[in-house]
């Protein structure tokens, strides 16, 4: 969940490691720290508790010396409190020459920590990772072959890690390593980055490399050779990063969650770009891999986590109608543990803002070992997800910065209705008529999402007079359910408020008893028109609540005469074909949360306990 940069070159290294670890903070807040060798050959490190402003402040008060090589490190904690010993880097050795940093967990590091302790090494902090530092620094005394002491260490660890160490008698190299973990190569021209993902360096250079499955970077500002854990060279293709770097600054809005909200019109559109034609007829080149099981499949399974498998569930209701196929949406962490029945002809889809959630990482390897082919739907160019699935389907939203997914869920939700048009095309479930009729109203959602935007300043009145709220409950039904829950699950995360979300369905089975005399409610009310008749039912299920005192909050389809009647407040969405309802419902929702959490004077980017890619399991 951490974030990591290194950097060798010509530039200031702590400019670099800091900008970098800026545009990476979004993996972990809790602290941040750089290590760095300075002209002079001394290794010089910084690092505080607290977000990374606690580490700017310390650098104006403590400059560091001017250095052209360095790493550096934001902390979201798993072995040890976030305090500033337990912040990274760590150093090793009793001379401390050694600079190490850590994202992910070291299993077996007890028996490791056992075994230095027992030869009188003397620890700093609690945290798994220093335990590395140690025995690098050590195996690097014995044989005074920094590269080889490195690949010794690594091979002797076990569980999550990618590691970055530099050590002050090799000033012009960063050593790198690489397990179930991300990382990911810039390449500048005389200069070299490390990151966790192309933000840390996407400013320098385009051009980067993702680092595979247990192998090594030697890098230096001059070249970057990659090897695996036996040391045996490792080719490698290069890819062009396609975020513009400004895409991951704020560019003027109070935060990048309001940002991300605001780019959905974009977002939503570069992910449809290119994949309709202009009769609406769906083209999906990049399928081309799994062409076999994406015409013979007889099930789908999603795999994802959060927000992801909202989108999927969104997703699920597309494909069925649409390509009449079997499926079903997993949570990643339970998928594998529970044996779950996989034939060659089920196609296995896995979303993933980030691509290096660790949980849909394992279940797409589970998946993968089991026979099946693997889709991803994912944002990330050169994710570990990407790389070890059988096709990608990227969505284009761009970098998403705010821990709160906003435009990636959307983009998700675009994608999906892609991949359901174009199974129901090939499995002939639609008649290409209408396949193309709902093709040429996806290509419309781009506007009517700006239209939306348009009109949300009533939903953040709404949010701010809300900041006394202690829950929220969300109802919907059918693709309105999942987004009853995302609603809920923004609310959660941003506002620290409970909240619920319910198939309106199920309230009288129970969550009907929450409410009580001013319990605010929020509502996504289906289409009048409907054919499957679910606005009546709605309608009745804001009767049955209002009748126990809810306050009611309804997102209604503008046109809908009758909301009005129930509700305290409605707010209106852009008429669409039913199915697709799901991407204008939800930006209400997201705007209330961040409204409801600014109004809390909270941190809507950073959130507490939570980083935006859990690359722990
Ligand atoms: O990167 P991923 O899409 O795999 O992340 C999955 C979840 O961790 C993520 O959606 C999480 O739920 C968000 N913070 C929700 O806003």
């Amino acid at each position: 969940m951490c974030g990591i940069v290194g950097y060798v070159g010509p530039r200031s290294s702590v400019e670099v490691l800091l900008g970098g670890l800026r545009r990476l903070e979004y993996r972990g807040y809790d602290s941040a720290g750089v290590s760095l060798i300075s002209n002079d050959g001394r290794l010089e490190t910084r690092k505080r508790a607290g977000k990374l402003d606690r580490l700017v402040e310390a650098i104006a008060e403590h400059p560091l010396d001017v250095a052209h090589i360095g790493i550096g490190h934001t902390r979201w904690a798993t072995h040890g409190a976030p305090t500033d010993g337990n912040a990274h880097p760590h150093l090793g050795g009793a001379e401390q020459k050694l600079s190490l940093i850590h994202n992910g967990i070291i299993e077996n590091f007890s028996e490791l920590k056992a075994e230095l302790l027992a030869a009188g090494t003397r620890f700093a902090s609690e945290t798994d990772s220093e335990v590395a530092a140690h025995l690098v620094a050590a195996e690097y005394q014995k044989s005074g072959d920094l590269i080889a002491a490195f690949r010794s260490v690594v091979n002797r660890l076990h569980g999550a890690f990618t590691i970055l160490v530099i050590h002050q008698d090799q000033p012009d190299l960063v050593l790198a390593a690489r397990r179930n973990a991300p990382l990911v190569v810039g390449l500048g021209d005389g200069e070299n980055f490390l990151g966790s993902d192309v933000a840390a360096f996407v400013e320098h250079t385009k051009r980067a490399i993702s680092v595979g499955q247990d192998e090594i970077v030697i890098l230096r500002a001059d070249g970057v050779t990659i090897e695996d854990f036996a040391g045996n060279p490792s080719p490698h293709e290069e890819f062009t990063v396609d975020w513009d770097a400004s895409a991951a600054s704020k560019g003027g809005w109070p935060s990048f969650m309001a940002k991300e909200i605001a780019d959905q019109p974009q977002s939503v559109g570069d992910t449809l770009m290119g994949r309709l034609d202009s009769t609406g007829a769906v083209v999906l080149d990049e399928l081309a891999p799994i062409s076999d099981v994406v015409a013979n499949a007889d099930r789908i399974i999603f795999v994802a986590c959060g927000t992801a498998a909202y989108a999927a569930e969104v997703g699920k209701y597309a494909f069925e109608k649409w390509a009449r196929i079997v499926v079903s949406v997993e949570l990643s962490h339970e998928f594998r543990y529970r044996d779950p029945i996989l034939t060659p002809n089920t196609l296995v889809v896995a979303v993933s803002q980030s691509g290096e959630t660790m949980d849909t990482l394992m279940a797409t390897r589970y998946a993968k070992e089991a026979g099946c082919q693997v889709l991803a739907i994912c944002n990330t160019q050169g994710a570990t997800l990407a790389r070890e699935s059988d096709a990608v389907l990227y969505t284009h939203a761009g970098p998403e910065v705010a821990v709160a997914s906003t435009k990636a869920f959307t983009a998700q939700i675009a994608a999906m209705h892609l991949l359901a048009l174009h199974m129901a095309g090939i499995r002939k479930a639609l008649p290409e008529a209408a396949a193309n009729q709902i093709g040429r109203e996806l290509l419309k959602l781009p506007a009517k999402v700006t239209e939306v935007l348009a009109s949300a300043g009533s939903m953040a009145e709404l949010g701010k007079s809300f900041g006394d709220a202690k829950s929220v409950l969300f109802l919907g039904r059918n693709v309105g359910y999942p987004i009853a829950l995302e609603g809920a699950l923004k609310l959660k995360e941003i506002a620290y408020i409970h909240a619920e979300g319910f198939a309106a369905g199920e309230l009288k089975h129970g969550p009907i008893a929450l409410v009580e005399q001013g319990q605010p409610v929020i509502v996504i009310v289906p289409s009048p028109a409907d054919s499957d008749s679910l606005h009546p039912k709605v309608i009745s299920n804001i009767q049955e609540i209002r009748a126990r005192g809810a306050k009611v909050i309804a997102i209604a389809e503008v046109g809908d005469g009758l909301v009005s009647q129930f509700a305290e407040h409605v707010f209106y969405v852009p008429q669409i074909q039913p199915m697709l309802a799901s991407i204008l419902n939800v930006i209400p929702l997201q705007i209330f949360a961040m409204a409801l959490a600014n109004a809390k004077g909270l941190d809507v980017d950073q959130p507490r306990n939570l980083a935006k890619s859990v690359t722990v399991e």
